[in-house]
């Protein structure tokens, strides 16, 4: 992982009204689409395995409330299993993993504010922050009875080495993401970045997991093999238009644009399957993709977006509070409240021509014996 991302790959931090706490309600909707699943993976590892010391970990936790929800769910469903079964309950050890940057203050703030209110009756459960990339070896072996992450895993460890900042051409000029305009060569090095990516995470975990061990992963991805047909295309397409006037105004230099790409991919459910396949260390549970409306406080099922501006602005503040740490870094904080409302205003333009949703892979792995 490069210095760059280290430092600069982190959500909005705090509480104000920017922040990843308070914007993170489209990350929440999917944990609740997921629980059903967490639940099981829980019961199941929990029955088989039947540990005195339950060591889960959580990666890519960011600092808001959601990494607060797993917490208590795993503890719920743990403590539910163990009245079912009359045993006594296991204690439990989580880890809070994410980047450096992360705000763990603010997290373990709340999360001491949680405790307090979580029944006496649970069982007991001790947490710690870890900080450092899931790129890398975070555990000893064969420690960890459940590794579980959401909406994390899309972030790369890096950017394909051509495409970073200090590289003298710029290969995907005009595009901060993957456009019908990117050249075949820029998007086969996102594919075997995430590739290459995806297949180290499993390995490191596979080492880490105890045997019999599960992880249940959810991440952004498409719903087609066709790579320039995903809802990220769209949502960072808009975010690239919202750049590019700012550069046919003088705001931004053109070549601070064309040196900007980020650092995510959403694969599709074959090529997850394919690294599955190819780490050779894990059976596939269970795999789903849901999908979920670009605006996290639209809780409809149809086709209709009922009130497109303010829908706009919802995604936008969602986007920002996940994108600004490296927006800032690159472009420097002048721009960041002309970019989010022309991007707000894209966005509504966007949803008048078609509602569109965000693909979401959930996949649960046991590792082999
Ligand atoms: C959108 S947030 C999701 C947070 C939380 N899981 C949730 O559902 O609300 C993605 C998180 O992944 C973290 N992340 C991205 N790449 C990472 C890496 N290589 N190692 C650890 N954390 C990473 C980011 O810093 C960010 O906090």
């Amino acid at each position: 992982m490069t210095v760059e991302l280290q430092r600069y790959l982190h959500m909005v931090a705090g509480e104000g009204e920017n922040s990843y706490a308070q914007n993170s309600r489209l990350q929440e909707k999917a944990m609740v689409e997921v629980r059903p699943v967490l639940e099981k993976v829980v019961t199941d590892v929990y029955t088989a395995l039947s540990p005195r010391t339950m060591v889960v970990a959580d990666l890519g936790c960011s600092s808001g409330p959601n990494t607060l929800h797993f917490v208590s769910d795993v503890i719920r469903v743990t403590g539910d299993c163990c009245s079912r079964a009359c045993r006594d309950p296991p204690e439990l050890q989580f880890f809070l993993n994410d980047m450096p940057g992360n705000d763990f203050n603010s997290l373990f703030r709340s999360l001491d504010a949680q405790r307090k209110k979580t029944a006496a009756s649970m069982p007991p459960h001790y947490v710690v922050g870890l900080p450092g990339s899931f790129y890398t070896r975070l555990f000893p072996e064969r420690s960890v009875h459940f590794f579980h992450s959401s909406y994390s895993l899309m972030w790369l460890s890096q950017l394909p080495k051509e495409l970073q900042v200090n590289s003298k051409i710029h290969l995907n000029e005009g595009n901060i993401y993957l456009r019908t305009t990117t050249s075949p060569s820029v998007v086969k090095m996102y594919q075997e970045q995430f590739q290459k990516d995806f297949l180290l995470f499993l390995k490191l975990r596979s080492k880490e997991l105890v045997f019999g061990g599960q992880m249940l992963l959810s991440f952004l991805g498409r719903k087609n093999n066709n790579v320039f047909d995903g809802d990220l295309n769209h949502v960072y397409g808009l975010l690239g238009q919202a750049l590019q006037s700012l550069v046919l105004e003088g705001i931004v230099e053109k070549a601070r644009l064309d040196s900007f790409n980020l650092p995510i991919y959403g694969p599709s459910i074959d090529e997850v399957v394919a690294a599955v396949k190819q780490s050779e260390v894990y059976d596939i549970n269970h795999i789903q993709l849901f999908e979920s409306n670009w605006d996290p406080y639209d809780d409809s099922e149809g086709d209709f977006v009922g009130d497109t501006v303010q829908s706009g602005i919802n995604v936008s503040k969602c986007l920002r509070a996940v994108m600004e740490p490296l927006l800032v870094r690159h472009f420097g904080e002048y721009i960041l409240d002309e970019l989010f409302e022309r991007y707000a205003f894209n966005v509504a333009k966007h949803l008048e021509r078609e509602k569109t949703r965000y693909s979401v892979i959930v996949v649960s792995l046991r590792s082999k014996p």
